[in-house]
């Protein structure tokens, strides 16, 4: 462990905090250095936050996740009414921020997508936060604060939201593109494997915290069944392995009702020359996305590793995850653990996929950067695994460096070897992402930190 880079990451985490009426409520995005932070990064992001609220707990600190998730809750009455319609009063925002005036008075404004850059919703802040409620629950033993009418009425409201019947055939979750990490326009639009992973943990947690009454019982009976489906869907559907590849490859189309083996008519056609000569005869993976003729192929780090952790994937299949991470380590981890995305969108799809955005050109930033804030995530799934092995040679490449470049936010590059060009220093997921990678080696204890949404761990 490089002693000095931890001191540095705590240093950055604590300077990182914000207050609202002199109590911690969160923390920013990323740490001013008087250079040209986006305005935005000044906020406290819901995603952001988990990493931190994890090291708080860890450390017993557990006012600033209490206050946080409070926090969140109570900016719901922010809700606008934008155009003559209204965002879902359950969704929760993506982040919020405080300011002052001259005379010191406070204000607190959260952002429900409206501000966004690309106006995206984010559907994943409300996951997180039942994630973290759960979380948060078992590591203080505090119960009183899940069973709080308006946290009970929340619960409600989020399963009501994500349970309701809409246009869909499929038990996962439809969402518009960026609805969660990947926030721009990245072909990730439909039912992105992030999503559904995170889908899975809040329906697991919320079955957990809901208390069982006349007013609830429905929603909890449908949120049961709603995750076993969901759980043996992305299992069958989702898992690519060779011998799946191989299934693909010789699909018979165009079927009709029922009986039909390539139920979604995915072309074999569709099937990208990189995945032949790249997965390994052992490994596997859960694929990006999958929708009515759509298979997207491109590995997605945080939802590959989210499903492990939240306990949606076999064991079997994060065996074969963690193989694929060994086997194509260079791809996957390079320089700076995590490739975000594999491979890179270029040249044409780049411009049909992206809409031409300079920020997310081939090997940088969403598409196919490398973001060492994916270290807690690859530990924890690793070690889930029983993989202490990669766990730990991860965090040995995130000990060369990362301090020292200041916490990047990202890196570019096919080996996420240079500083990511429009990258925010003093990044603070970044610091705390290592800082929990490392105190998950030293203590896997911390692991039952997740046990809310690991235990109904099957296999197909
Ligand atoms: C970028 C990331 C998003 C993150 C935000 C703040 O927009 O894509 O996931 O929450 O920065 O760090």
């Amino acid at each position: 462990m490089n002693e000095e880079a931890i001191t540095s990451a705590y240093e950055l985490l604590r300077a990182s905090v914000m207050t609202y009426r002199g109590e911690p409520v969160g923390t920013v995005a990323a740490v001013a250095e008087g250079g040209a932070e986006a305005e935005n990064y000044h906020d406290c992001f819901v995603r952001d936050f988990m990493p931190s609220a994890l090291v708080f707990l860890a450390d017993g600190e557990t006012d600033i996740v209490r206050n946080f998730l409070r926090t969140v809750l109570r900016l719901r009455s922010q809700h606008q009414r934008i155009h003559g319609h209204q965002i879902e009063p359950a969704v929760l925002p993506a982040s919020f921020r405080v300011s002052r005036d001259e005379a010191g008075k406070e204000r607190i404004r959260a952002d429900f997508g409206d501000h966004a850059i690309g106006r995206v919703a984010p559907v994943d802040a409300m996951m997180w936060w039942v994630i973290l409620l759960n979380i948060y629950c078992r590591a203080t033993d505090d119960k009183g604060l899940a069973i709080e009418p308006e946290v009970q009425r929340a619960l409600r409201g989020i399963l009501e939201l994500t349970l309701r019947e809409g246009f869909e055939v499929f038990p996962t979750l439809l969402v518009p593109d960026g609805a969660f990490m990947i926030d721009r326009r990245m072909g990730v639009y439909g039912h992105p494997l992030e999503i559904q992973a995170l889908f899975y943990g809040m329906l697991v947690s919320a079955i957990e915290l809901l208390r069982d009454t006349a007013e609830s019982h429905d929603l909890l009976v449908l949120a049961e069944k709603r995750a076993n489906m969901l759980r043996n869907y992305v299992q069958i559907f989702y898992w690519l392995d060779l011998e799946r590849l191989n299934e693909i490859h010789r699909y018979r189309t165009e079927e009709f009702g029922t009986g039909s083996v390539n139920m979604l008519n995915i072309y074999p056609e569709s099937i990208p020359e990189w995945v032949v000569d790249w997965l390994p005869a052992r490994a596997g993976y859960l694929v990006g996305n999958l929708g009515p003729g759509r298979m997207d192929f491109r590995f997605f780090a945080l939802g590959n590793l989210l499903a492990i952790i939240l306990g949606i994937t076999s064991q079997r299949q994060a065996q074969g995850i963690l193989h694929l991470y060994q086997d194509r380590w260079e791809d996957l981890v390079g320089c700076m653990p995590a490739k975000l995305i594999y491979p890179a969108a270029v040249g044409e799809e780049w411009i049909f996929m992206t809409g031409s955005d300079p920020k997310n050109v081939p090997w940088s930033y969403h598409n196919g950067g490398n973001w060492p804030v994916l270290i807690w995530a690859l530990v924890t799934a690793a070690i889930k695994t029983g993989r202490q092995d990669l766990a730990r040679l991860a965090l040995d490449v995130a000990d060369h460096g990362l301090s020292r470049a200041n916490w990047p936010e990202y890196y570019d590059g096919r080996a996420g070897n240079l500083i990511g060009r429009r990258a925010h220093l003093r990044q603070v997921w970044t610091a705390a992402g290592y800082i929990l990678g490392h105190k998950l080696v030293e203590d896997e204890g911390l692991l039952d930190i997740f046990g809310a949404v690991d235990q109904r761990e099957q296999g197909v």
